[in-house]
């Protein structure tokens, strides 16, 4: 039998159900209690109300939000690019073509090696209350490395996403359609006995429209949902192409028409932000208020990778969202944490309620507001994660 423990005088409660509490997306309840039973959240309400148990904890008057899902992020990787953003904040433009620097430092790093950069990134992300995240390959580009980058991934999360189509490998520089006949062969059958996703980065410097597709299409025959790097640096076809093949999410998602806004509303597919990226590379920001005005389902992520966004603070990209981004603090912290879910198509995470998984953040502020509020200061003062206590 599994132990419950409550935790209680937490004085305001995001739950995401909005028939909890204040009847809002966050379904907000003051003055309120979560029982945890095991893995799972067994009973949220009001304080008062809570029903006996094992153990007891006390939240001081504090916040707890659901944990993040940060539903996109780049992990499995060896070197940095301190020289590349150090020249970019001095006027250097970014592109594509930087992945190509990870890619030389990560083929040469030892299984080791990425397994404890992956395992020091993630702590990170715990302690700033990330309790279910995604990663991707991407940083291998052969048959071996990109296989090695998702077992290695497939150890620590179940939301692991092929990335082979990242850039046209160096090695097939002169014949990118030989590159993806392998991404859409032998190194698709490699990878996806690892990977629940597949995603390409469809841009200028990657892959076009009809590249996209067929790779999107062939992971799709081999059994992995499509998920797309789109849109980020110029307008193109990505964003259509994942309504279309009902893609998860969208990400990036700065440079859209009002055709793409409209495909995006009337389809499933998650416009996922990140603005670490647009803050990394200097860039516009993607417009959040377009698209919630709409009716798109936006999540907010970190993108956490050496090149264009190398932060793993979902705190930090809600503070931006808010500020350049015109979320308001419920809307960024809703993306962070549902809108997160939403993205990976999972109803166990991202919410704080009966049979959910007991993923919880407590903040050292009276409410999630706080975090946009209270930009750059390491609020996160507990985490909870499948019911344990981590932080
Ligand atoms: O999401 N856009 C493509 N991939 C990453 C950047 C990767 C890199 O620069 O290493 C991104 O921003
Ligand atoms: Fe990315």
């Amino acid at each position: 039998m599994s132990s419950t423990t409550v935790i209680t005088n937490i004085a305001s409660l995001v739950t995401n159900d909005p028939s909890l509490g204040d009847g809002s997306p966050l379904g907000l309840i003051q003055d309120a209690a979560v029982v945890i039973d095991g893995d799972r959240v067994a009973w949220t309400g009001e304080s008062s109300k809570a029903p006996a148990t094992d153990n007891r904890v006390d939240a001081g008057g504090r916040a707890v939000i659901p944990g993040f899902v940060d539903s996109h992020s780049h992990l499995v990787f060896a070197g940095d690019r301190t020289q590349e953003f150090n020249a970019r904040m001095s006027g250097r433009a970014y592109s594509a073509g930087g992945i190509r620097t990870t890619v030389a430092a990560t083929r040469a790093a030892s299984d080791e090696e990425l397994e404890r950069n992956l395992t020091r990134y993630l702590r990170e992300a715990l302690r700033q209350g990330t309790t279910t995240f995604e990663t991707k390959s991407g940083y291998g580009l052969t048959v071996e490395d990109e296989a090695r980058a998702l077992r290695i991934a497939a150890s620590h999360t179940d939301e692991v996403t092929y990335l082979g189509a990242h850039i046209v490998s160096p090695d097939y520089a002169d014949d990118p359609a030989g590159y993806v006949a392998l991404v859409t062969g032998e190194m698709l059958d490699a990878c996806a006995p690892y990977a629940r996703w597949v995603d390409v980065f469809c841009e200028k410097g990657a892959f076009d429209g009809d590249q996209a597709r067929a790779i999107l299409t062939a992971g799709k025959a081999k059994g992995l949902h499509p998920r797309v790097h789109a849109n980020q640096l110029s307008y193109g076809p990505g964003v259509q192409l994942a309504v279309e093949l009902d893609a998860a999410s969208a990400d990036h998602c700065t440079h859209l028409t009002d055709a793409d806004v409209d495909a995006l509303a009337s389809g499933d597919t998650v416009a996922t932000l990140l603005p670490g990226a647009e803050f990394s590379t200097r860039a516009e920001w993607p417009n959040a208020r377009r698209l919630i005005d709409a009716g798109v389902t936006v999540a907010l992520s970190t993108d956490c990778n050496p090149g264009s966004s190398f932060t793993s603070s979902v705190p930090f990209c809600i503070a931006l969202a808010v500020r350049d981004m015109r979320m308001t603090p419920d809307e960024a912290v809703w993306s962070a944490t549902a809108g997160g879910a939403r993205a990976l198509r999972r109803d166990d995470v991202g919410r704080i309620a009966p049979g959910a998984y007991a993923d919880l953040t407590l903040l050292d502020a009276p409410s999630h507001v706080h975090l946009a509020y209270r930009p750059g200061v390491p609020l996160v003062t507990g985490v909870w994660r499948r019911g344990v206590r981590e932080i």
